[in-house]
């Protein structure tokens, strides 16, 4: 049987936390997406060099933190010291790299749902999907589970093999023509594109099959409103100071 999902999709994800109101992916962004109303956010995990969770986009930390290198490259005791708000602005001077478990405390505290986006440095597929699934049902235990997403399929196999009941979304940029294969071996239950290659056809097939598809990054609000016209059921954004539920 597929896992559930435990909750009713939101129409709106805060992208990366708070979208571009806060540093991209750090609890600021988490505590202005709830000010604002928000029900749900994104955000992307990646392990360090020890294996642990952290909320990071790219693989290096250079450009959204004061460190230098690869985020898988280093030690805890070097990521918990960065600053992770300075380059956004000096008002966020201060706000920490944060780990998987800070973020899921914050959610869970702030009342925000979760879509775990696991971002895998290269070469780390499956242990990252491994890791990040088990430390996901760890930490939202008792309450609704995130759901839990990636571009990479051999990430989403590996956590899927460690969390059987763990909600899977299928990513991509096109949604290729196979996605129902695909959705089906990794018992996934939502397909996840880019709103400027979201098509038609496979919004007909997808709403025939009962598949809800969540589109990234919509920050106009026009956009939206078309996007939910065409069947599309959530999107993630950055503008999450003007898009709203259903446009
Ligand atoms: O999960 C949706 C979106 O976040 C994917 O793109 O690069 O912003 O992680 P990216
Ligand atoms: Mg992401």
């Amino acid at each position: 049987m597929l896992p559930r999902l435990g909750w009713p999709l939101p129409g709106v994800f805060a992208h990366r936390c708070g979208g571009a109101l806060a540093p991209e992916n750090t609890l600021a962004g988490l505590h202005i997406a709830a000010g604002l109303g928000l029900r749900a956010v994104e955000f992307d995990v990646m392990l360090s060099a020890d294996g642990s969770p952290w909320l990071l986009h790219d693989e290096a930390l250079a450009r959204t933190t004061n460190g230098d290198g690869l985020l898988c490259e280093t030690p805890d005791s070097a990521l918990c010291l960065l600053d992770a708000g300075a380059y956004r602005h000096p008002a966020f001077a201060g706000e920490p790299l944060p780990t998987l478990e800070s973020a899921a405390l914050a959610c869970r505290r702030l009342g925000l749902l979760a879509n775990v986006e696991i971002k895998p440095a290269a070469g780390f597929e499956e242990r990252t999907g491994e890791v990040v699934a088990r430390r996901v049902i760890e930490l939202w235990s008792g309450t609704d589970l995130p759901l839990v997403s990636s571009f990479s399929r051999s990430a989403l196999a590996a956590a899927r093999a460690a969390a059987p009941e763990l909600p899977l979304g299928s990513l991509y940029e096109r949604v290729p023509s196979d996605w129902p294969v695909r959705l089906r071996e990794l018992g996934a239950l939502t397909l996840h594109c880019r709103a400027d290659l979201v098509d038609d056809e496979m919004l007909g097939e997808a709403r025939a099959a009962g598949v809800p598809v969540l589109c990234y990054t919509v920050n106009d609000p026009a956009l939206a409103t078309a996007l939910f016209a065409r069947g599309v059921t959530a999107v993630f954004s950055d503008r999450i100071d003007r898009i709203r539920e259903h446009g």
